[in-house]
């Protein structure tokens, strides 16, 4: 779904809130420190219940409030037909959803309503942080598309996981007490290795067209993003033969790394440890590209999740912070044309306003302008 009004409460600095009539197009611009970051960051918190700057909540509460707020009207992209989610967050960390009016009570029900993707200046942490960041992005798009029923899969898998590593900390390797944790694992685990598999090989042959679309667009950059040099490869976390092996298999390999986990205290094998790598001339592309080449290949893979989604029938919310830090105007120009013909909503941010061309997306006037410091009531 998209936004079309949002309302934030004790948000950070933004005590009261409110962005209505929200379009395609939606730009947010404002002093530093006025609280551009948080309106998106808002908005995530509604997407997934957390911040993407910070994992307590009591440093996004406002500080003179004990619970912040935020409340959207949300419609399909092609309809009029809006409903309303809202969340709310205390200092004591309680938590409350509510969509249309019922209150949600699992995490897992928020999967497809309102997916959100984020560029910010860590987005190159894609490919230079951990492989947690790569299994985190992956997993978005595999958790919003509900009927795969990821996330209950996963959670099913995180707690045979950490039954098993309990039992292997405690030195207790009988067969007796660990066969029915790695039944657990092995069928979840084969179930979440192929919903990934499946999904990042769609989000591969997308991601080649959209680079290509981007050096059309900008005409650079052409040699070392070329298709022959650069190649990323998703890697399970266990020796699953590309994809032809299943539940037995992962069933086998954990049976055979009994000992050496027992010795290590862990499980060392499995969809926890899984990865993307990016390689660029045969070595890892982050020991290579430039900061630039990077955040042109991280928007483009962004953006071909978004696309994805889209073929998958959901509406996605992408939202871009720094505009000028992330994208210098020849690629802001060549995502924009991209984004308005793909049907995503954005929201984006700058200090200037001159940073986004109406030009870019379309018509002029096709741009929702906001001045943050005009919004914040009291903020
Ligand atoms: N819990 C809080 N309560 C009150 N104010 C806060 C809290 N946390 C952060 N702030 C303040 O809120 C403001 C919002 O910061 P934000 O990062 O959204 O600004 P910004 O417009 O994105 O700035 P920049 O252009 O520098 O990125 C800052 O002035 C910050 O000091
Ligand atoms: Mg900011």
């Amino acid at each position: 779904m998209h936004l079309k009004e949002l309302h934030i409460h004790a948000f950070r600095n933004l005590q009261q809130c409110s962005l209505r009539d929200l379009g395609q197009f939606n730009f947010i611009h404002g002093r530093n420190g006025s609280g551009k970051t948080s309106v998106l960051e808002a908005i995530h918190m509604l997407s997934l219940t957390r911040s993407f700057r910070s994992r307590q909540v009591a440093s996004v509460v406002n500080f003179d409030a004990p619970a912040l707020m935020v409340r959207a009207q949300l419609a399909e992209a092609a309809g009029q037909d809006t409903r309303s989610l809202g969340i709310q967050r205390g200092r004591d960390k309680s938590l409350l959803l509510k969509y249309d009016g019922e209150r949600l009570r699992s995490f897992n029900d928020l999967a497809g309503l309102l997916p959100v993707q984020l560029i910010n200046p860590d987005s190159f942490l894609l490919f230079e942080g951990g492989p947690a960041e790569r299994r985190q992005f992956l997993d978005w798009s595999v958790f919003h598309v509900k009927h795969l029923g990821f996330y209950g899969e996963w959670t099913r898998y995180r707690k045979a996981l950490k039954q098993r590593n309990t039992l292997l900390r405690r030195g207790k390797l009988a067969d007796a007490l660990l066969s029915p944790w790695e039944g657990e694992i092995a069928q979840t685990g084969a179930k979440i290795t192929a919903m990934r598999r499946a999904q990042f090989e769609r989000i591969a042959d997308g991601f080649a067209d959209i680079v290509k679309q981007i050096q059309r667009d900008i005409g650079a950059d052409a040699a070392a993003l070329s298709q022959q040099h650069f190649t990323m490869r998703f890697h399970s976390g266990w020796d699953d033969a590309e994809g032809e092996l299943g539940a037995d298999a992962l069933r086998a390999a954990l049976v055979g790394s009994r000992e050496q986990d027992g010795r290590q205290g862990f499980t060392r094998l499995g969809p926890h440890r899984a990865d993307i790598r990016f390689l660029c001339g045969g070595v890892n592309a982050s020991d290579v590209l430039s900061r630039g080449q990077i955040k042109t290949l991280v928007c483009a893979l962004k953006l071909a999740q978004c696309r994805l989604m889209r073929e998958q029938g959901l509406d996605v919310v992408l939202l871009v912070d720094d505009l000028p830090a992330e994208l210098d105007r020849e690629r802001r120009r060549a995502l924009f044309s991209l984004i308005s013909t793909m049907g995503i909503q954005l929201f984006a941010t700058s200090i200037a306003e001159d940073d986004l061309d109406d030009s870019w997306c379309g018509a002029s006037g096709c741009v929702t302008r906001f001045h943050v410091e005009h919004l914040a009531v009291g903020g």
